[in-house]
């Protein structure tokens, strides 16, 4: 494999870094919004309801361009990274990526789906608002701490 290779690969891994962690920071952005319209205007709420579910393809996309380069730059130099201590936490840290993501973001997620779908704001319904801001919060602290292993490469 050519050098040429292993930089499009790179290029391919921040086009998909791009897309995974800029809509997990828009869909935060967006759940805030949704809320405080909900609270006033259920109806109007409905565009932004949508376009949260729209969002969360592009996260699959995003971690598939990921995932793909990766494994493509460590089939060239899987000798030199796989042996460094960063690139081993990355992984530790890649995997609680998807545990937040994939388990808690769905758990929590479908919880508040109910409240949604109910016609009174229940009092319980804070508590799940405020766990699912905690989901979005870690996996935006989990990316960051992803750049800073990948960036400086601690070893
Ligand atoms: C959420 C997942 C991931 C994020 C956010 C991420 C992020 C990054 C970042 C920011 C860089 C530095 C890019 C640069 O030097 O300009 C990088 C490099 C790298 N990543 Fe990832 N990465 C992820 C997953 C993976 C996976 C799954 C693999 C391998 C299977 C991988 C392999 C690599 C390698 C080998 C480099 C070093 C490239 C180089 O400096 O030549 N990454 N990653």
């Amino acid at each position: 494999m050519s050098a040429t290779f292993y930089n499009i690969a790179l290029v391919t891994h921040v086009v998909g870094i791009t897309i995974m962690a800029g809509t997990t920071f828009i869909d935060f952005v967006t759940f805030r919004a949704f809320y405080s319209v909900f609270k006033t205007d259920r109806d109007k709420s409905l565009v932004l309801k949508n376009y949260l579910y729209k969002l969360q393809r592009f996260l699959g996309i995003g971690m598939l361009l990921i995932l793909a380069s990766g494994i493509m730059m460590m089939v060239k130099l899987h000798e030199v990274w796989g042996a460094q201590l960063w690139f081993r936490i990355k992984m530790v840290v890649l995997l609680l990526i998807v545990i937040n993501g994939l388990g808690l973001r769905r758990m929590v997620g479908s919880k508040l789906k109910s409240f949604l779908a109910n016609q009174a704001i229940a009092k319980e319904m804070d508590g799940t608002i405020r766990n699912f801001t905690i989901v979005q919060v870690i996996q935006m602290l989990l990316f960051l701490l992803i750049y800073v292993l990948s960036v400086f490469k601690f070893n």
